[in-house]
């Protein structure tokens, strides 16, 4: 056996341990590179929590120091089909069937529809159903946070105890920007307090009909100030934050609603809402696209698509206005969702209308109900290719986009609520409430003396905190009476008076004319609340019963001043002619003071009609 020599033996033994360290490095490099390049495995863990469920850690989506978009690419690449999917779905909190169906689906986001909350309907059950929703998310493999969404249109109105500010038609009274963007941001304050993190607002619906039972969730009939005041909303709203978290707003409801035409509603029970808006393309461009043109330079992190056609379509099949207009010509690049149930209504083949939606251009979807149908369907429609990985991708970008934008990774769970209803907030709807009113006849009689002996009041509205927040207050139709916090417009007409002046109140006028004339008469009058198509109306009108009160308050009273609380204009002409003074307060919410403040004079009538009102 040929002796082998020394310097060559060294030779062989470096070359053999060279290529078993770089065998090991190699080796090592693959196994350790499972937790960071990341091909989508279902398999894949890192860690794993004491109740045995696994977890990633030290990822570059999760660290804010990384541009978002990197931190998107990252986690995009980290998913599964199943986890994309989940994120593409937004479901309404009392339709989840087991709370581990959030984790098993990888659901993206939950809403409260209106009036879905816990028992009891307490900041603290709020904070804690959130908080839970969210614990289930976290528990997900690559923990991705859930976006929790409600209409809090008018403050957070489903919570008893939020502050009620006036719903928007009394806002675009003001047509005041800035005062816009607190009430946003006080908004904002308020959600984030309990949890929230995503609002269904602000409706950019720009009214035409004012027998739209929707009227008073729009900023009024023109496009130039709804898209102002929009814009200041929207960079309120998104412009708050407090212990990381942030909220997310909604311009809804693309497009059209607004100049849906009487009697074309796809709904049988409603005459306008959720109708058809035939129009050219030149005309919805003109009356109804310049609002969500502001909204998309405020980044405005979700669009909602409303439930309406344009010249006889669904709106939420149409590409040209979901992708064309949207993308291509506005550059939106938050996240389109659509409405309640919206893709699937009146749909003999639901699973063609999710296909057709999701390549229209929606995102995620309000099932609100089905996420297990939506789950399957959607596999299907990626297996057949009749929804294409790519478009899914988008979708799930643009959505996981939205939730880094908002701070979702970076919320400090908070052990301690935010205090909601405070004095600056309520302070700030009282003003609101003040330079919303507007002053639509005066025979001299307003401003009214604080220091009149007698004034009685009057109405269906002077004592009813449910009738002046209107819809979208606690339940979805909204309340009646006065069990949530806030100061009736009786009672701020009280607090406002001198000592010496006597406030009598009675509903529906019966004060003796034998107690001698009041010299002043306040009728407060006006709509019992409504949402949506049970608002749709044919000829908006004070009730006989409010008419019958006016006139007999006018008949023991030296002068008369009503005060219209209502989310529209309302036929008067027959009758203003008798009155004095007439006011339209709009919805106020729940700081009726404001309407004193002005009524005696201590602030001048500021406000201007977002609505063309013919007395
Ligand atoms: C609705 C409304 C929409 C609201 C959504 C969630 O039906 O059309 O404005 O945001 O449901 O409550």
């Amino acid at each position: 056996m040929r002796k082998v020599s020394f310097g060559r033996s060294k030779k062989i033994i470096f070359l053999v341990v060279a290529v078993g360290i770089s065998g090991l490095s190699l080796f090592l490099f693959l196994y350790l590179s499972r937790f960071t390049l990341m091909p989508s495995s279902e398999k894949y863990v890192a860690f794993c929590d004491t109740d045995k469920t696994c977890h990633v850690k030290d990822l570059p989506y999760q660290n804010s120091t990384l541009p978002i978009e990197m931190r998107v690419d990252d986690l995009l690449l980290r998913m599964t089909t199943a986890e994309k999917i989940g994120q593409m779905a937004l479901i309404e909190k009392n339709s989840i069937l087991n709370q581990e169906d959030i984790a098993k689906y990888g659901l993206g986001a939950i809403l409260s529809g209106a009036g879905a909350k816990p028992e009891p309907n307490t900041a603290e059950a709020w904070f804690q159903m959130i908080h839970a929703f969210q614990g289930y998310a976290k528990k997900t493999r690559l923990s991705i946070p859930i976006f929790y969404g409600v209409d809090a249109n008018h403050g957070n109105g489903n919570v008893l105890g939020s502050t009620i500010f006036p719903h928007q038609i009394g806002l675009g009274a003001t047509k005041n920007p800035s005062l816009v963007r607190d009430v946003a941001k006080a908004t904002a304050e308020e959600v984030s307090a309990i949890g929230i993190n995503w609002i269904f607002s602000p409706d950019l619906d720009v009214v035409q009909d004012i027998r739209w039972g929707r009227t008073y969730e729009t900023f009024g009939s023109d496009p130039t100030i709804a898209g102002i005041l929009g814009k200041a909303y929207i960079e309120g709203l998104q412009s708050y934050k407090q212990d990381g978290a942030k909220v997310s707003a909604t311009a809804k409801h693309y497009i059209g609603n607004g100049s849906a035409t009487w009697g074309s509603s796809s709904n049988k029970d409603f005459y306008i809402d959720q109708g058809d808006a035939k129009l050219s393309d030149a005309e919805l461009r003109r009356t109804q696209l310049a609002p969500f043109t502001q909204a998309i330079k405020a980044d405005v992190r979700s669009i909602m698509v409303g439930l309406n056609k344009w010249n006889g379509a669904k709106v939420i099949f149409n590409t040209y206005l979901l992708t064309d207009i949207l993308r291509g010509e506005l550059g939106f690049n938050g996240f389109v969702v659509s409405d309640w149930y919206g893709v699937y209504e009146n749909e003999d083949n639901n699973y063609q209308a999710l296909v057709q939606a999701i390549n229209a251009g929606v995102d995620m979807v309000m099932l609100p109900f089905d996420y297990k149908t939506f789950s399957s369907r959607m596999h299907r429609a990626l297996t057949n290719d009749d929804i294409s990985q790519a478009r899914v991708d988008e979708a799930v970008r643009r959505i996981l986009t939205a939730k880094f934008k908002t701070g979702l990774f970076e919320v400090v769970p908070m052990d301690h609520l935010v205090e909601i209803n405070t004095t600056k907030n309520r302070e700030l709807a009282r003003k609101a409430v003040r330079m919303s009113l507007v002053l639509l006849k005066n025979n001299k009689t307003v401003p009214i003396s604080k220091y009149k002996s007698k004034i009685y009041v009057a109405g269906s509205s002077a004592d009813n905190i449910g009738m002046q927040s209107g819809a979208w207050t606690i339940e979805w139709q909204g309340i009646d009476g006065n069990w949530i916090p806030g100061t009736t417009i009786l009672n701020g007409i009280r607090n406002k008076v001198s000592s010496s002046t006597k406030v009598e109140f009675s509903l529906q006028a019966d004060f003796a004319e034998s107690s001698g004339l009041a010299d002043v008469g306040i009728a407060v009058v006006g709509e019992h609340p409504y949402a949506e198509g049970w608002g749709d109306v044919e000829n908006p009108q004070l009730s006989s019963e409010d008419l019958e009160t006016i006139a007999k308050l006018n008949r023991v009273s030296k002068k008369i001043v009503v005060v219209i609380v209502s989310g529209r204009p309302l036929d008067i002409k027959e009758y203003v002619k008798d009155w004095d003074a007439v006011i339209a307060a709009w919805l106020p919410g729940s700081e009726g003071q404001g309407v004193a403040d002005v009524l005696f004079g201590d602030y001048p009538f500021m406000g201007t009609l977002p609505v063309a009102w013919s007395l």
